[in-house]
């Protein structure tokens, strides 16, 4: 074995089909490099090896090196163990399925850390998604894009990695066209991912695919878009505005998005940037999206755009404007800025899919906040996307706003259907039992009316047997929702999992329609077909199984009360 001070390699003869490196995340992190028997690069990566029992193994994939041998370099920045001992051989290795908190219905990646979802397109029957991705930790690095197909948005297949680091810098969020009129000269059809690549620098390049998706070739003359000055350039989100006959990306250029245009995805000029003096600046504006918005018999333009931190609840959180875009400017309308798309903590830099076959935007974002994304009480996978969710315009009783809700498609994961009694209600009512087999997996339905306008407060509260609840108050009073993350389950892992309670407007109405999805961890609340949408991690330490509904000084009239368990898998 050769050591230097920090650096140290050897030689490995590989028997089988996977290393497995032994991690703890803890531990400081390592440079880890593999060199083929010729000397040349095979992978590079960082990762916190550990030389005691570890928390979980990565397993690299070496098939093509079988019978060979390699040299592995592994530097450190403390002094030196024996790697050598730790690092197994195996011909499969599959995580112990440990995960109280996976969930069921919402895409997680097998193994390792995920955030944005990125390059969403739809073609041949197929949703493409995309994502940030470390295939070597569970805490965020190498950013690479991991890849899942789905034909329903709900069962997804995770695919082989789409992009990986290269000599420009490991590779951030984007998006992905379809270039049907070969604008850019890789062939028609040719799916053409933008993605920032960062290093000390932040530029865009372009990586193209003539097999649907499913493997990229960088652009020999990569990057394409550059910057001297500024320190965040990032996430181009493109799309082909037919008014105009070009290409429009939107890039993140904190505090401004700026808008370039282009006729063959290669080369792009700035026209215009929105957003000095407007909306929350508290935090990083990050993953723009622009995008036309049926309304009524006219349309408007919407843009969204992350900002972290500074969100209604800490951390982060996505803002929008609504405006109109003439193909060089974005122009928002008059309206009480910042909105928020969701009100939970864990909604964050969503985004829209291209060539998506409905007759509105379909979002999906990642259920996470960089407050804590980092440290989540999970061990195999770390953080998850959101449900999928359709985009509308709606107004709240003041103003034009952007409502979200649940796809269609998620009925068709419904199993089992537990009807409760509709009934008016002036103090409280329980449901002991809501499920026979409860796994934590269902979707929650509840329409109440206010039938007495004094009512000034109603709890919605789910429960277990070990003293955990989530409670939902509405107060009609303050016109808020409120909800108190301390009681859900496990907390500990960090303090501003539940510092501060989570509130959204809520706007008072004589009937409110409830739709809450439960998934291990999380909890989706949609209000009035997405006129409010929370979402929350929690990780109860059982699932809830009972109900309880507290009104206070009034009456409501419960209309419709079921719960639906759903089908594990397909
Ligand atoms: C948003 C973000 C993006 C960036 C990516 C890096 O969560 O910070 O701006 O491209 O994550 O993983």
């Amino acid at each position: 074995m050769k050591k230097t001070k920090d650096t140290q390699s050897f030689q490995l003869d590989v028997t089988e089909k996977y290393l497995l490196f032994p991690i703890n995340d803890k531990k400081d992190k390592n440079t880890i490099t593999i060199l083929d028997n010729q000397g040349s690069l095979f992978l590079t990566f960082n990762a916190r090896i550990t030389d005691k029992p570890p928390k979980y193994y990565i397993k690299i994939d070496v098939h093509t090196l079988i019978d060979t041998s390699i040299e592995i370099e592994i530097s450190t920045s403390k002094p030196l163990l024996p790697f050598a001992e730790f690092i197994k051989q195996a011909e499969s290795y599959e995580h112990p399925d440990i995960e109280l908190h996976r969930p069921t219905y919402h895409y997680s990646s097998p193994e390792g850390w995920i955030n944005d979802p990125v390059g969403l397109f739809y073609n041949k029957g197929i949703y493409h998604l995309y994502y940030q991705h470390n295939p070597y930790g569970m805490k965020w690095g190498n950013m690479s894009w991991g890849h899942a197909t789905s034909e329903n948005l709900i069962d997804w297949t995770t695919q082989p990695l789409a992009l990986v680091p290269n000599e420009l810098g490991a590779i951030y969020s984007g998006s992905i066209v379809i270039d049907s009129q070969n604008c850019a000269g890789f062939g028609e059809n040719a799916i053409i991912a933008l993605y920032t690549a960062a290093a000390d620098t932040q530029t865009q390049c372009l990586a193209y695919s003539t097999d649907d998706g499913y493997t990229f070739t960088n652009y020999e003359h990569n990057p394409i878009l550059i910057n001297e000055d500024k320190t965040d350039f990032r996430d181009p989100k493109v799309f082909w505005h037919t008014e105009t006959n070009k290409w429009i990306m939107s890039l993140a250029t904190s505090p401004t998005i700026s808008f370039y245009s282009s006729t063959d995805l290669k080369e792009w000029t700035l026209i215009s940037e929105f957003g000095s003096g407007i909306g929350s600046h508290k935090g990083v504006w990050e993953c723009p999206d622009l995008f036309k918005l049926p309304y009524g018999k006219t349309h408007r333009w919407v843009l969204l755009v992350s900002v972290n931190a500074g969100g209604p609840n800490k951390g982060s959180a996505t803002q929008y404007f609504i405006g109109n875009f003439d193909g060089t400017t974005f122009t928002a309308e008059t309206l009480p800025y910042p909105l928020w798309l969701d009100y939970g903590k864990d909604c964050y830099a969503g985004t829209t899919w291209h060539n998506n076959p409905k007759d509105k935007p379909l979002y999906i974002a990642w259920m996470s906040n960089w407050q804590y994304a980092n440290i989540l009480p999970t061990k195999t996978f770390k953080n998850a996307m959101t449900l999928p969710r359709t985009l509308d315009i709606g107004n709240n009783g003041e103003h034009m706003i952007v409502k979200s809700y649940p796809i269609r498609e998620l009925k068709k994961k419904r199993e089992r259907i537990e009807e409760f009694p509709t009934q008016l209600v002036d103090k409280a009512v329980d449901i002991e039992y809501l499920l026979d087999d409860n796994q934590g997996v269902y979707e929650l339905i509840l329409d109440f009316d206010i039938v007495d306008l004094n009512t000034s407060k109603i709890r919605v509260s789910l429960q277990n047997t070990v003293g955990e609840s989530l409670q939902y108050t509405f107060n009609l009073n303050k016109g808020k929702l409120v909800i108190d993350r301390s009681t859900t389950g496990e907390h500990s892992f960090s303090k501003k999992f539940c510092k501060h309670k989570i509130t959204a407007p809520l706007q008072i109405e004589k009937k409110y329609k409830l739709k809450l999805y439960i998934d291990k961890c999380s909890a989706e609340l949609f209000i009035n077909k997405g006129k409010t949408a929370m979402t929350n991690l929690i990780f109860p330490t059982e699932p809830y199984n009972t109900l309880n509904i507290i009104v206070e000084n009034g009456r409501i009239d419960i209309t419709k009360f079921r719960i639906y368990s759903f089908h594990e898998e397909e």
